[in-house]
């Protein structure tokens, strides 16, 4: 009885371990077969980032997890590594529940990851080469506790007042002093606030509207400009500003420390607009869209990680040394995470309170969209296309011309005071015509062209 368990048992050593092996081999195989085309099957792209001229300026994918690596020794990428191995929860599984919680543990470990790469030789070099506006970007990035110059009487912009439900919107205006005229426009026509209308007269619901502002692009701005600003404010209790340079490197700033506000101050808000102050809204189409959202199945859930745009897929940095994004691969290397275009990005007031979370644990970086994708995938949430976001403007005139086309989309960048005080005379003039356009789709230009 004994040999015959003990035939057996070597059979089944011989024959399984090697039927083990096998099949523990297939899985490794297939696990990176799926890896490699899982990253270089072809994605969705909507648009290049700005100045990608031709698809030929995207290189290859990253073929492996580890290749990430080799990214250490560019000034961000690095970085950046020492928070994102802090938060690694395969590293330090015991992190994510961790309770020093607070922002001077955050800061401390921003700092850390300076103080470790100032020692270093390759990121000293990297700094020294870096253009003048770059260097004094990073001279600066681990400062971000610019106080408050000007806000909103205590509460949360223009419009607070008499409110018997929560805001549906908070218009958040990216702008700069001298704009004064591209604040005007938009506070006469598709920024106003309190009680609103949606789509044809139908529905509503409250507005709020608040100004993001730097402190002027000079070193000594004047008095007289401030003093403006501030009667501005006693006037339209819109303005948000902070003690910072307000040049195109420090935009990122804007996002954060408005995140910071709104989650102090505003945090009762559904939904987010954050934009420019050359792009024309289609505020009531917005408001109708948002309240849809409102009312889909699993509404609490999605609205938690909800983020609509005009999303960039796959970009890689601009390279070339003359573009405003210019960024060089001693500073970032690898491709962009999704991100939705600048112009102009609608998101959740819940979402808004966990980009300020996680922000403590993304280091700026200079374009403020890309940033904003930095955290999003750090947070494991996905910024959704909408055709109807034109941040690249119309493809075409006949497009523009059309009579209802304003009515179609939720968002149109650029234009002027002057065309955004038209445009919004002119969409009432065909309201009653328009109501019942829908909003423009992926494929509406596909279905022209194939007719
Ligand atoms: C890439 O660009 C070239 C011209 O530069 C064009 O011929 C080709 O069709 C493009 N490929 C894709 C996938 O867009
Ligand atoms: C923040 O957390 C650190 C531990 O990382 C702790 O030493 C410090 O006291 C905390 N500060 C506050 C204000 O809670
Ligand atoms: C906003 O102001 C800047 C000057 O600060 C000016 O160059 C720019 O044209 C203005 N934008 C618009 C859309 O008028
Ligand atoms: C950002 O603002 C700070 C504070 O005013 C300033 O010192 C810094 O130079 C600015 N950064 C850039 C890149 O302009
Ligand atoms: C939410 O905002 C209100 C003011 O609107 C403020 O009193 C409250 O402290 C805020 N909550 C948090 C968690 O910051
Ligand atoms: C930009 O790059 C070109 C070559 O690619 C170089 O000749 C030029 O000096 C660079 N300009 C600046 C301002 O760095």
């Amino acid at each position: 009885m004994a040999r015959f368990y003990c035939r057996w048992r070597t059979v089944l050593v011989c024959v399984c371990t090697p039927c083990i092996s096998l099949v523990l081999l297939f899985a490794y195989v297939a696990v990176m077969l799926c890896l490699h085309d899982c990253t270089t099957a072809p994605r969705p792209i909507h648009f290049v980032a700005p100045g990608t001229f031709s698809n030929q300026s995207f290189g290859p994918l990253p073929k492996t997890f580890w290749e990430l690596r080799q990214h250490g020794d560019t000034i961000w990428n690095r970085l950046q590594l020492t928070i994102d191995r802090q938060f690694n929860v395969i590293l330090r599984p015991n992190n994510i529940e961790r309770g020093s919680d607070n922002d001077t543990s955050y800061e401390s470990l921003r700092m850390q990851g300076f103080s470790e790469a100032t020692n270093l030789d390759n990121m000293r070099k990297n700094f020294d080469q870096l253009p003048q506006q770059l260097q004094e970007f990073v001279s600066h990035m681990h400062r971000r506790d610019y106080p408050t110059l000007i806000q909103p009487d205590g509460v949360c912009g223009a419009g607070a007042r008499d409110e018997r439900e929560a805001p549906l919107l908070l218009l958040a205006i990216k702008s700069t002093k001298r704009n004064f005229t591209n604040r005007q426009a938009i506070r006469q026509t598709w920024g106003q606030a309190g009680w609103r209308k949606g789509k044809g007269g139908e529905g509503g619901g409250y507005v709020r509207r608040v100004f993001l502002l730097g402190k002027g692009r000079e070193k000594n701005v004047g008095v007289r400009s401030s003093k403006l600003l501030q009667m501005e404010s006693e006037r339209y209790g819109d303005i948000l500003q902070w003690d910072f340079r307000d040049t195109f490197f420090n935009l990122t700033l804007k996002d954060v420390l408005f995140w910071s506000w709104f989650s102090h101050s505003c945090n009762r808000t559904l939904f987010v607009f954050k934009g420019d102050n050359d792009v024309f809204v289609n505020t009531p189409r917005m408001m109708t869209y948002l309240q849809d959202q409102l009312k889909k199945p699993q509404a609490h859930k999605t609205i938690e990680d909800f983020m609509i745009g005009d999303v960039i897929v796959a970009a890689l940095p601009n390279r070339a040394n003359q573009s405003k994004y210019f960024i060089p691969d001693s500073f970032y290397k690898g491709r962009y995470p999704p991100y939705a275009g600048g112009g102009g990005v609608v998101y959740s007031g819940l979402l808004t309170k966990r980009l300020h979370h996680m922000s403590k644990r993304v280091h700026l970086f200079p374009i403020d969209d890309v940033y904003v994708g930095m955290c999003m995938v750090r947070l494991n949430a996905r910024v959704v296309h909408h055709p109807a976001f034109l941040t690249f403007d119309f493809p075409n005139r006949e497009e523009e011309e059309e009579l209802c086309s304003y009515h179609t989309i939720l968002l149109v960048h650029k234009r002027s005071p002057t065309q955004v005080v038209k445009l919004w005379a002119d969409m009432k003039v065909t309201q009653a015509l328009c109501w019942d356009a829908p909003l423009r789709e992926a494929n509406l230009k596909d279905n022209t062209t194939t007719v």
